[in-house]
């Protein structure tokens, strides 16, 4: 299916030509359309022209009005003010445009791909092993899902890298005690919940803790285990492998919870570039990219320095011999970059560690392992804030554990859905269904409906709220069309291009019109709260349309048929839109 022009494409065109029709100068002039309240579009970019040519805006302007030919597309315009172009479109052009997008079959409403593509490797969902998940875990989650579909979206190639916390020294700790107490991980069941493994893991994790801060002896076992599993010791990396497969059996639980799909094979832990590790120092040193200090192996920035004024260096060897987080991160870079092929590397991480990645990929530039067409960056994210506006804690002032957190929201949705169920005739089965549905797309939607960089208020009252910027707000917008298409009998949406707008359906179909402009912004920028924001304002002109224009009870056949179209094609772009967040709009709410 050939994509769509959008309108504002079309008219933007249009004044192109006639401005450079008006003015040899003009010949590449950016007539500057916006959206406007005064008229459906204005063009501000005759002012600057005028300036330029030491002509008159307003006597310019009425040229490039004589120029502009009125008809299937521009219904009027007029010049307003110092020099602004006013612009309306015919009413019969929107229709069309709509009926265009209708007609693409599949869920892409007509909307064009980007022009470059590539191969992006987005780095996000990145759990610890043998830890519980937390807040900001979720966040990265959240984002880099909806990120990686937005992306996919506009025709980019998109690898998915959850580059989890499973490397380290404490799982020294960890397998002697699980070696010398063998049982502490089985099963009663064949089937262990993931919050059963979470528990086990925990209380494995503390029981260890205990002993190797209390016990000498084993505290020497355990870090004879941390260099047994870096030499890849088979019966180590074996007794390691219990508490990642543990682990990921936790992970899977929450991701399902999350209703996100999580690719086994696309998560590549920090043990996964343990082969490259020695590798990426030898060259960093060999380069004289990092320099050995005081043992360790280092890079230093010019402008990175700590409070007493001396160089912070990235450590990528420590002087033991230990590699950290550095050495993983900057192998990571070769891989993504020389195997993968990646011309992007984007990482959706905790705002908290920006000067890690600054130094990381400042060391991956110096190294010339990301060139010129290889764009880094972090797609940093703000901290989770309780309704009292400090970081979000239980009460006893512990983390709040993942499970607990979603399970409430889908409990307070739950309680919602309930409520109204009744009047759409819903059955205990929908109820628990769209309960899931609206509690997660609530999480999930006031994380993305916020740009990620700001801290987010947690606050599940708000977030289930049937009234204002919520992801429920917009699923019932969604709904509320399915039910009146169920109700339309015989009647089928259709477009009629012959008939006359109201100003809310105007309004709605030139809204409708933006959808694919942002979407490809959205992707380009990383910022699905610009899709969110979108939406928003898209559920709210559905609003006003409903109350100023009966569907079906509107005055001719025909004009219900357009009515029942624009809904649809309306219900469809929530449907999309919402799915790019990663949200789900149920049939009947
Ligand atoms: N596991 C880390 C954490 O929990 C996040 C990993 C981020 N990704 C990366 N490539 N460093 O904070």
């Amino acid at each position: 299916m050939a994509s769509v022009k959008s309108l504002s494409d079309s008219v933007q065109q249009h004044l192109a030509s006639a401005l450079s029709a008006t003015l040899l100068e003009a010949a590449d002039a950016d007539p500057l359309l916006r959206r406007s309240d005064r008229a459906d579009f204005q063009a501000n970019g005759i002012l600057a022209l005028a300036k330029k040519a030491k002509a008159n805006p307003r006597e310019l302007a009425a040229q490039v009005v004589s120029q502009v030919v009125t008809g299937d597309l521009i219904e009027d315009v007029e010049v307003s003010g110092p020099g602004f172009l006013n612009i309306t479109i015919a009413d019969k052009a929107i229709t069309g445009n709509l009926a265009a997008r209708y007609a693409d079959e599949s869920d892409r409403l007509g909307v064009p791909y980007a022009e470059h593509a590539g191969t992006t490797v987005i780095d996000y969902a990145q759990p610890n092993v043998a830890k519980e998940m937390h807040v900001g875990h979720l966040r990265s989650a959240v984002i880099g899902d909806s990120v990686g579909r937005l992306l996919e979206f506009t025709g980019e190639t998109v690898i998915r890298r959850h580059h989890i916390g499973d490397w380290g020294t404490q799982f020294g700790m960890l397998i002697q005690y699980l070696d010398e107490h063998p049982h502490e991980l089985d099963h009663k069941d064949a089937q262990v919940s993931g919050e059963e493994a979470m528990s086990n893991l925990d209380r494995l994790y503390k029981a260890a803790r205990r002993l190797f801060d209390s016990d000498e002896e084993f505290k020497t076992r355990a870090r004879r285990r941390v260099v047994d599993l870096q030499a890849g010791d088979p019966g180590t990396l074996a007794t390691w492998q219990r508490f990642v497969d543990e682990s990921k059996i936790y992970f899977f639980s929450v991701f399902e919870k999350l209703d996100m799909r999580v690719q086994d094979a696309d998560i590549v832990g920090e043990s996964g570039y343990n082969d490259m590790l020695a590798e990426t120092c030898r060259l960093l040193e060999e380069s004289g990219v990092a320099v050995r200090s005081e043992g360790a192996l280092c890079v230093f920035f010019e402008d990175i320095k700590g409070p007493d004024g001396n160089q912070v260096p990235l450590i990528v060897q420590k002087s033991d011999g230990g590699y950290g987080y550095a050495a993983t991160d900057l192998s990571a870079i070769r891989d993504r970059v020389f195997n993968l092929k990646a011309s992007t590397l984007l990482y959706v991480v905790d705002a908290r560690q920006a000067l890690h990645f600054r130094m990381v990929f400042e060391t991956a530039r110096r190294a010339g392992w990301l060139g010129d067409d290889v764009t880094a960056a972090q797609l940093a994210f703000g901290t989770v804030l309780g309704k009292d506006g400090k970081p979000f804690k239980t009460r006893a002032g512990e983390t709040v554990k993942l499970q607990d957190l979603l399970d409430e929201a889908v409990e307070r949705a739950t309680a919602v859905v309930r409520e109204k169920a009744g009047k759409v005739g819903l059955t205990e089965q929908e109820i628990v269904e769209n309960g899931a549905y609206v509690g997660v797309g609530a999480v999930k939607y006031a994380d993305l409906s916020t740009s990620a960089v700001r801290d987010y208020k947690f606050d599940l009252d708000q977030m289930v709220s049937l009234n204002g910027d919520t992801s429920v707000y917009l699923q019932y917008a969604y709904a509320r069309i399915q039910s009146i298409l169920r109700k339309a009998g015989e009647a089928r949406p259709a477009a009629h291009r012959e008939l006359e707008l109201a100003p809310a359906e105007r309004a709605l179909g030139l809204h409708l019109d933006r959808f694919g402009e942002t979407v490809l912004e959205a992707a380009a920028s990383y910022e699905p709260h610009k899709l969110a924001a979108y939406l928003y304002q898209l559920a709210s002109l559905l609003t006003t349309f409903y109350d100023q224009c009966p569907v079906l009870k509107a005055q001719t056949p025909e004009q219900v048929e357009n009515r029942l179209f624009l809904c649809d094609v309306t219900a469809r772009t929530l449907h999309q839109g919402m799915a790019l967040l990663g949200i789900r709009t149920p049939e009947k709410l």
